[in-house]
């Protein structure tokens, strides 16, 4: 839409592109749920103050020097020395030697204060205050985020979920990298900074929520098709809610109690269980998301879809066509079959 620009129209061309481009950025930055500049997760924070330190130091160098080459041009404009023809008469010119001195002690101050408030910043988000006692491990597919908890202190704690982060406020986190297949880039942008996703490499950051919220985590590096819709929930949550909701992942899904539902076990495990698998079922598959609790999730497809019954059933009829080389195949049930296992799924909380 930007390529109409004839030479002479340049300016105005160059004037309607940057518009929406200044709009997007704004909203950008104004969008709670994922902008960075509103952290509120620790490393995330001290990120932000600095690049809020660092765009208030560039628009206030811009503004000087707008400001001091108007009045330069407002000064000769009025120039008593200024002939008919608007050239300068020869005349004593002072050499103007002191402002280059101080433009450059004033430039390298401001320079390093901004080196040594990055420095302390870099320092300061690449390690917790204190050790963590909790570890993610988190796997980048193509294209969702598999994500296991586990607690130093007892294997027994550990649980697996998928697309969704809960944080303990105050209490540091720490998080281990892995890939299944190509390169992404861990970002939940309101907590702390990205750090890559690569094959056959483990990669270590860590997280630590300082207030209660959702926001929205994503996939920071293009992953293929479906990079977009690469995204997670993240939920920074009292320590005790935190507990309780840990508690609950930890136990396996609860036996349906109607026949809808019972029914749709069956379905489950036979048309699904080998890809998918729900604790406390025959169904064990480990290729596609664990769904013991996919009830409490608000999206399915890794943020694609919200999570309704009609999304869900949409979903499960044909994967692909919601969203384009998903792995996930098209799986054909009759019309009872596709209400059974919905009834189902709806009980997995
Ligand atoms: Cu994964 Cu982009």
């Amino acid at each position: 839409m930007c390529t109409d620009g004839v030479a002479p129209r340049r300016s105005r061309v160059g004037a309607r592109c940057a518009t929406p481009l200044v709009a997007a950025l704004l909203l950008a930055a104004c969008n709670g749920t994922t902008s960075y500049m509103d952290a509120t997760g620790d490393a995330g924070h001290r990120e932000a103050t600095l690049g809020w330190w660092l765009t208030a130091v560039a628009c206030a160098v811009v503004a000087f020097v707008i400001v001091a080459v108007l009045l330069g041009i407002a000064r000769h404009r009025n120039d008593p020395h200024r002939g008919e023809e608007g050239v300068m008469e020869r005349r004593d010119v002072k050499s103007g030697l002191s402002w280059i001195y101080v433009g450059v002690a004033v430039s390298v101050v401001i320079l390093a204060i901004s080196f040594a408030g990055t420095l302390v910043t870099l320092n300061a988000a690449s390690r917790p205050s204190i050790t963590p006692s909790m570890t993610i491990d988190v796997t980048g597919h193509q294209w969702w985020w598999e994500v296991t908890y586990s607690q130093a202190n007892d294997p027994a704690l550990g649980f697996t979920t998928a697309n969704e982060i809960h944080l303990p406020v105050g209490e540091p986190v720490r998080v281990r990298l892995h890939s299944a297949d190509v390169i992404h880039s861990f970002w939940l942008p309101q907590i702390a900074g990205k750090m890559d996703v690569i094959p056959g490499q483990v990669n270590e950051t860590w997280l630590e929520a300082r207030k209660a919220g959702n926001s929205r985590g994503m996939c920071g590096e293009y992953c293929g098709m479906q990079h977009a819709a690469m995204a997670l929930d993240v939920t920074a949550e009292s320590p005790e809610a935190f507990k309780q909701w840990a508690d609950e992942r930890r136990s396996g899904a609860a036996t349906p109690t109607t026949a809808s539902a019972s029914a749709g076990r069956v379905v489950f495990v036979r048309s699904c269980g080998a890809c998918h698998s729900v604790m406390g079922s025959d169904a064990l598959g480990r290729v596609g998301p664990d769904l013991t609790h996919v009830a409490s999730r608000t999206t399915i497809g890794a943020g694609a879809l919200s999570n309704t019954p009609a999304h869900l059933a949409q979903w499960i009829q044909d994967a692909p066509g919601v969203k384009e080389g998903a792995r996930m195949p098209a799986i054909p049930l009759s019309d009872a079959e596709l209400r059974d296992v919905i009834a189902y799924i709806q009980t997995l909380h």
